[in-house]
């Protein structure tokens, strides 16, 4: 008998070791000895308990990065750790707190070359934008955080919402386009379903990182309210969609003080208006200082340790930070990490479902393409009247342009314009995947003779446009993190080819391959032109079934593109002061910078900017072609429900999708008359069908601040509202009335 009690006892403190023994109390043994390991929990609660047991040393810990890979000027003790990625932040091991193993991951995952491994490029996201898709947007993060966890990262760097107000901003493409309803909804359901996939969710970079001139010392000057009215709305509805583990906080200065130690947008606005739970990250080498920094809401310095690490134990010691200070800057690491559920779930490595995350970069692209301009239905192409196609330039015989900077990501096999053996990349390339356009036309027209030139020789391009049916030119603009444009016209001589060519052949077609706006001073020449964006790992594919009407195009434009640069709040980007060119990062106790940018358009960001200057723009906000035609008719405004109903008829021809787009102007007499997207609906429709739909108006583009009393005002009275297809656009007008 006691034979038996003491087999049942090892028995029970074998399966307790291995902490699958279940109480009758639902209780495992595991979770008595970790109780914070209990996941029916809240995150909130969890991070508690394990706060609890951590010494000083350990919360400190919590509270800096340990280097940077493949970065020698970033190179810690620890920097091994970060299995070659942006960061790493030591766990707790012995309560069984993983560490962050962080990777940048803007439209895939970085630096996936450097480390032997492969990722899938989505289409850039202002690309992604385009398509007014929130299961796009999804689906676009769920490939993403798949492939972090499979190279073995549980924390993702992706996530910009800076909105478009400096269209030559080098970063535009990473963020989700000028209006804060659009892109921070595109951006939180990016988010919300890349966290789903047990990855620390991240967005960036807060807030007024809206160029990339002097970004470690500019001073973004803009009034609180106009601030609260447009970027800080894009992050707010962006947050209140995903939940995001962190919020990045930025390089520059805000109205004075950096953003990573910005008292009114961290500790006012972000923590005590919003309550977002989560940390708060430094960017890259933001951080400045110890004691200011943490007591405006920084919560971890990266990737180092110089202000947040030694010195900020000093501090506590000192008693110039508080440990209460310190427990919340650690309990808010603690808390994303159960909230991601990277504690229940560690990342396991294995191999990137590349078939998958193709399949979803291709539909992604098919939505996210703009038809801008299409005369006499050039498109899509007929291959019973095209006999010969020209594609010219863009170095389309081999692939398409990326974009560049912490988004870039590795192209399979290597840079595709470079010779075999220099594929090495470095953040400042300009990079094109092996996406052949030319190739992928080719396969969808196998009876068409279609030849290429690169371009580079004017007259050799225009006589073979000349002798062919049908002309596509291939034109591209690169952009990347840390650099301007200093135009928004096409690099290279590519506006002088277009021209040549179109007026060789009058019957050609444009291929935009771009991260911004760009002018075009030859459309009057051209037949067509398509928006393709950086079109990501599998964009050939989605572009030709595009340009073979296989796709429907259904995209609209999430930025404005100019007439020209002087139509823009700014026509040109201050220069940065001679004094403040080449250093390294930010200011120091020497040397405060002077550098500037006063954001006087407030809240008239894009479209609304346009409408205020009373200036046409070449081509407005959410606009968009398709290979149909859509009939609006039917207004009715419900006040009471705040939603409009009203019809939609695909008449024309073929089965395609529109997006119906929901704007309203703020009642007569207040101060903001511009018209403001307020809600939108994707429509598919077959030739003919007709479809009722219903948008909701989402008040918090209907709101104005206050600054003295820190207060959102929806004010009484009558909303003009309109809805059609783009922002110029409404043939359908009506009225909501709030009391
Ligand atoms: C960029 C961030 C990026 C970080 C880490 C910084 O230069 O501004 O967007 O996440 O580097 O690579």
């Amino acid at each position: 008998m006691q034979d038996l009690v003491r087999r049942y006892y090892f028995l029970f403190l074998l399966m307790a070791t291995l902490g699958i023994f279940v109480s009758a109390t639902g209780v495992s043994a595991q979770d008595a000895k970790q109780p914070w390991m209990n996941k029916s929990l809240s995150p909130a609660e969890r991070a508690d308990m394990v706060l609890q047991q951590l010494t000083l040393d350990e919360k400190l810990a919590l509270l800096h990065g340990n280097g940077m890979g493949h970065e020698a000027k970033w190179h810690m003790p620890l920097t091994p750790l970060t299995n070659g990625g942006a960061g790493y932040v030591e766990g707790v091991e012995r309560l069984g707190i993983p560490g962050l193993v962080i990777s940048d991951a803007a439209y895939g995952v970085r630096d996936s070359g450097a480390n032997g491994r492969y990722s899938t490029a989505m289409p850039s996201n202002l690309g992604a934008a385009s398509a007014w898709d929130t299961q796009s947007a999804c689906e676009y993060g769920e490939v993403i955080g798949r492939e972090l966890r499979a190279q073995g990262f549980n924390m993702t760097l992706g996530g910009g919402v800076n909105l478009a107000r400096e269209l030559r901003n080098g970063r535009t493409f990473e963020y989700a386009g000028e209006d804060p309803l659009l892109a921070g909804t595109l951006v939180g359901n990016m988010i919300k379903c890349e966290q789903a996939q047990h990855v620390v969710g991240d967005i960036k970079h807060y807030v007024m990182n809206d160029q990339e001139t002097g970004r470690f010392v500019v001073n973004a000057i803009i009034s609180k309210r106009a601030m609260q009215e447009s970027d800080l709305l894009a992050f707010h509805i962006g947050i209140d969609i995903a939940n995001p583990g962190a919020v990045m906080c930025s390089y520059n200065r805000i109205n004075g003080d950096f953003g990573c130690a910005n008292t009114y947008t961290l500790h006012d606005v972000l923590k005590r208006d919003w309550g977002f739970p989560g940390l708060v990250i430094s960017d890259w080498g933001g951080t400045h200082s110890t004691v200011k920094a943490s007591a405006a809401g920084l919560d971890q310095e990266q990737p180092m340790a110089d202000f947040f690490g030694p010195k900020l134990k000093e501090a506590v010691e000192a008693g110039k930070v508080s440990v209460s200070e310190i427990d919340d800057h650690a309990r808010r690491v603690l808390y994303a990490e159960f909230l991601s559920g990277v504690v229940d779930d560690p990342p396991q490595k294995g191999v990137v479902d590349a078939a998958k995350g193709l399949e979803v970069a291709q539909r992604v692209e098919e939505k996210s393409i703009v038809l801008l301009k299409n005369s006499q239905a050039v498109l899509p192409i007929d291959p019973s009247k095209v006999h010969s196609i020209a594609i010219i330039g863009g170095h389309a015989d081999v692939g398409m342009i990326s974009g560049g900077g912490s988004a870039q990501v590795d192209p399979p096999g290597g840079n595709a314009i470079m010779p075999p053996g220099k594929g090495a990349t470095h953040w400042q390339d300009h990079i094109w995947f092996p996406t052949s356009p030319l190739k992928a036309l080719r396969a969808k027209l196998p009876n068409t003779k279609i030849e290429f030139d690169p371009g580079a020789d004017l007259q050799l391009a225009a006589d073979l446009a000349k002798n062919s049916d049908l002309v596509i030119v291939f034109a591209y603009q690169w952009l990347a993190e840390d650099m301007d444009l200093p135009s928004l016209s096409l690099p290279d001589n590519q506006d002088a080819l277009i021209e040549q060519v179109a007026a060789a052949n009058p019957n050609t077609i444009v291929v935009l391959e771009t991260g911004t706006a760009v002018t075009m001073p030859w459309l009057d020449k051209v037949a067509g032109v398509v928006e393709a964006w950086y079109a990501g790992s599998a964009g050939h594919k989605a572009l030709a079934n595009v340009l073979v009407g296989d796709v429907n195009p259904t995209g609209k434009l999430a930025i404005t593109f100019p007439k020209s640069e002087n139509d823009l709040p700014r026509p040109a980007i201050a220069p940065l002061p001679k004094e403040d060119q080449g250093l390294p990062s930010g200011n120091s106790a020497k040397h405060i910078s002077t550098y500037a940018i006063h954001y006087d358009e407030g809240p008239e960001v894009g479209y609304k900017w346009y409408e205020e200057q009373h200036k046409q723009p070449l081509f407005p906000f959410g606009s968009g072609l398709s290979y149909t035609t859509y009939a609006y008719s039917g207004l009715s405004v419900d006040s009471t429900a705040k939603t409009v109903a009203f019809t939609v008829k695909n008449t024309g021809k073929r089965a395609g999708t529109e997006i119906a787009e929901v704007y309203a102007k703020l009642p007569k007499g207040t101060d903001e008359p511009f018209k403001r997207l307020a809600g939108w609906k994707r429509v598919t429709l077959a030739p003919g069908e007709s479809q009722t739909v219903t948008v909701t108006i989402d008040p918090r583009v209907l709101q104005t601040f206050n600054e003295a009393n820190n207060r959102w005002n929806l004010a009484p009275g009558d909303y003009a509202v309109f809805v059609g297809s783009s922002s110029e656009s409404t043939p359908l007008i009506g009225s909501l009335t709030l009391r």
